[in-house]
């Protein structure tokens, strides 16, 4: 058996692998058996980041992490009714599961579990890279096993189910295929393509919610574009949601969002509202409806469909500063750039960009306690003032302290 001991070193903190190594250790003296496994084992093959690890425990993963979590002083979080554990701390997350195997009664429904040894765990997975795994326990520590010859596949580029029936038992599988394959820059093996359009029917069969999680990965991918455009190419897209499509103008903008905005945390938001702009207003409930989706994604949605209608009126000549500025303060920044990005009018588009790089960041020196101190007291008549010392530093009427003092005493 081939042992990957020194890929190991090469791909994790020392930290990490002394705390594999622990695991292994301590895993062995309870009379079982840990495993490194899934996404992590086929990165570290790629010599790719990643530091979400998944372990797959032939034994009681739950109380195994308990144990190390104490003697190591983690963060712990269970869930007993899935058999698993998080293990946390401040440069890697660890996932512990009890070794498993899965049966699905339903189309799209989640699987029965039950528990198995390690190659049962490997083969309810998704995709030949993601299932293989590296032995922790001491006298084998790196040893991997591959039962369903998935370096084979990493070396050909090649996503590939485990089973004919994979896509049927999970369709959201047909889009992780998609995610992968864009990701990583591989291609869906042949059977593997023609099984997924086959049951592309089976992606009306999973709930709203599972389908949102999947949608929300993809736009949390370096390059959404990539999986969006193939899962229309391949006819997914139509399947989720008619007037979704991937095409060249949502590429094009997707670049353009990477390219202007340096907090990718913010990205997803600003690919989503990209993506909503193209809605008529009639769709835009469906669309959310359709997905059920999370709180943040619905506010960015229905954002950009307020901020379609307030276009008109950025288009108009002679607005002052203060005029952009109030129409644009209630809405969301990551909605103000998606449709800064997605707008086709010229005029509109400056706007939207004076509001983000300029606008946004105008302040006054003077704020409430201030003008107490200068005997104003609280109530409508010091907002008032406030605004109007806003509006004259946005209008560029005054640029300093002694200039808003001044027009404070011509106000008051
Ligand atoms: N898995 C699966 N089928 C699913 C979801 C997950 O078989 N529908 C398995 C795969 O073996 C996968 C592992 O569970 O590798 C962990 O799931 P996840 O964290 O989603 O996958 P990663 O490969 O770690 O994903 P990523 O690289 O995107 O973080």
């Amino acid at each position: 058996m081939k042992n990957y001991y020194f890929k190991l070193e090469a791909a994790l903190s020392p930290e990490l692998l002394t705390l594999l190594r622990n695991i292994g250790k301590t895993a062995m003296k309870r009379g079982e058996s840990a495993y490194l496994i899934g996404g992590a084992v086929r990165d570290i093959l790629l010599k790719r980041g990643n530091l979400d690890l998944d372990l797959s425990v032939e034994g009681k993963a739950i109380s195994l992490a308990r144990q190390i979590a104490s003697e190591n002083d983690f963060s712990l979080k269970t869930h007993p009714h899935f058999g698993t554990a998080k293990l946390q701390s401040k440069n890697f997350s660890l996932d512990l599961v009890t070794a498993r195997s899965e049966t699905y009664e339903r189309p799209g429904a989640l699987p029965k579990v039950q528990t198995g040894n390690i190659y049962d765990d490997l083969a309810r997975r998704d995709f030949t890279i993601n299932a293989m795994a590296i032995h922790l326990s001491p006298d084998s520590f790196g040893e991997l096993l591959d039962p369903h010859n998935g370096q084979h596949d990493l070396a050909k580029k090649l996503i590939r189910i485990l089973h004919r029936k994979s896509f049927k038992d999970d369709p959201t599988r047909i889009l992780r295929a998609i995610r992968y394959e864009q990701r990583l820059d591989f291609h869906l093996e042949s059977e593997t393509e023609e099984l997924l359009q086959h049951n592309l029917e089976g992606l009306s069969t999973v709930t709203a919610e599972r389908l949102w999680h999947e949608l929300e990965l993809i736009l949390n991918e370096e390059k959404p574009e990539k999986a969006i455009i193939r899962a229309d190419n391949l006819g997914v897209l139509h399947m989720l949601y008619p007037s979704l499509s991937g095409d060249d103008w949502l590429a094009k903008r997707f670049v353009k969002a990477r390219r202007s905005n340096a907090d990718s945390l913010a990205l997803p938001a600003i690919y989503l509202s990209i993506i909503a702009y193209r809605f008529k207003p009639e769709e835009i409930e469906k669309f959310v409806a359709r997905f059920k989706m999370a709180g943040w994604a619905a506010r960015i949605v229905r954002n950009t469909a307020r901020l379609k209608k307030d276009l008109a009126y950025l288009e108009t000549a002679g607005l002052r500063p203060s005029q952009i500025y109030h129409r644009l303060k209630h809405h969301l920044p990551e909605a103000v750039k998606g449709v800064a990005i997605a707008s086709d009018s010229s005029a509109a588009k400056e706007r939207l960009q004076f509001y983000l790089h300029d606008l946004v960041y105008i302040k006054c020196e003077l704020d409430g306690d201030s003008l107490l101190d200068m005997g104003i007291p609280q109530g409508e008549k010091m907002g008032h003032i406030l605004k109007a010392l806003k509006d004259a530093r946005l209008d560029l009427k005054i640029t300093n302290l002694e200039e808003e003092k001044n027009l404070v005493y011509k106000l008051m």
